[in-house]
């Protein structure tokens, strides 16, 4: 959504059918109840609450209320495709993605064998996206739900391995064959017991083995699984596997795991630590690299590590940064930029502890600089109505 949608107005000029985003109720900002007004009586019980300003997005509110949407002014420009494009591409392409994952989930649960083909095809999509627009999934990942973890991880997965594999110019082939084992690589866990799986804690060292048990199950369910290739199956079958051999299923060692082996260990951790579950807080980019690295050279490969952060950046598009001067903001674009001057879209003051108005602040042009980068749980507000 463009910063240009977001309008702030006051209570009498609200008309039904627009998108309130946050509310101002005292000078307090809330935005925990977004949503449409439906009726006349929506509006007077803004007003009977003391409220006198509201937020409102044009790009979500409907046509005949009177706003004109800045689409029509990004219409002229000859940029393409628009990150809105390009989100709505990544939604459509996640919401298929999660059809598909969720159908083999309860076909191999059945025990059925598991299809390639329709995998090939998400692969292909996957890539197609990624090449034309990785910054739209960033965000979409970034709004990622807490719930169906599993989904969403193996998902990310994959797009983590495309997008790592690319950096690393690897063939199309190998991408695509990389995006299927990203995809599959938990497969075992359909096997765990779901008290272990979706245990919200910390697992007890019985537990811990049990879980680790979704391995060799993945053995047996690709053993299984005719036309998966060689990648694919060392994307799902070494991405715990550890450089000193202290891994499992098999306790592979050096050379024994191969380069794609290497990159799911990597991007497994790493999508781990900066997702949020019920019962843990996601972790910065920034903080997930320390850890990547305090895991080489024993477990993971310390070359591939440094050229995972090269590939994601130390502040990738999607995640939020705190600037000098306390204000909070998603980095919006960092095409042919240096890392620490992407270009922000700041909503949000740590400092005076209140939104404020949604401003783009490209730092090329700019005095102010990146103080740290946040995790989303450690803000007390939402970023998500911003992205
Ligand atoms: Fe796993």
């Amino acid at each position: 959504m463009g910063d240009t949608n977001i309008i702030k107005l006051a209570v009498p000029k609200l008309r039904l059918g627009m998108f309130i985003t946050a509310i101002d109720k005292a000078g307090k900002l809330n935005i925990s109840k977004p949503g449409q007004i439906k009726s006349h009586d929506d509006i007077k019980k803004l007003a009977t609450s003391g409220i006198n300003h509201v937020w409102v997005d044009a790009a979500r509110s409907t046509d005949n209320c009177g706003l004109i949407k800045s689409t029509s002014l990004r219409a002229i420009k000859p940029k393409k495709p628009t990150r809105e494009q390009g989100q709505e591409k990544a939604k459509r392409l996640m919401a298929e993605a999660k059809g598909l994952v969720q159908k083999v989930l309860s076909e191999t649960f059945e025990g059925k064998a598991i299809e390639v083909a329709p995998f090939e095809d998400l692969a292909d999509n996957m890539i197609e996206s990624v090449m034309l627009d990785a910054d739209a999934f960033k965000c979409i990942s970034a709004l990622r739900s807490k719930d169906a973890y599993l989904l969403e991880h193996s998902i990310n997965v994959a797009f983590l391995l495309v997008t790592f594999g690319k950096y690393l110019n690897l063939q199309r082939e190998e991408l695509k064959q990389l995006a299927v084992g990203g995809i599959l690589h938990d497969i075992g866990k359909i096997k765990v017991d779901n008290k272990v799986l979706h245990k919200p804690g910390k697992l007890t060292p019985e537990e811990f083995e049990h879980m680790k048990l979704h391995q060799v199950y993945a053995q047996q369910i690709l053993a299984e699984t005719s036309g998966l290739s060689k990648i694919s199956r060392d994307v799902c079958l070494m991405h715990h596997e550890k450089l000193d051999g202290k891994g499992y299923p098999n306790g592979l060692e050096g050379d024994e795991l191969t380069l794609y082996g290497r990159m799911s260990c990597i991007v497994d951790i790493f999508d781990a630590l900066t997702a949020t579950r019920c019962y843990k807080e996601a972790m910065s980019p920034a903080a997930a690299f320390k850890i990547l690295l305090s895991l080489t050279p024993f477990h993971l490969d310390q070359k591939l590590v440094y050229e995972f952060i090269r590939c994601v950046g130390i502040y990738p598009v999607g995640s939020l940064v705190q600037l000098s001067d306390g204000r909070i903001g998603i980095v919006w674009d960092a095409k042919g930029r240096d890392a620490l001057h992407p270009i922000l879209k700041c909503f949000y003051s740590v400092k005076h502890k209140r939104y404020t108005e949604v401003t783009m602040i490209d730092l090329l042009k700019s005095d102010l600089n990146i103080e740290r980068g946040i995790s989303p749980s450690s803000l007390e507000v939402d970023p998500t109505p911003f992205y």
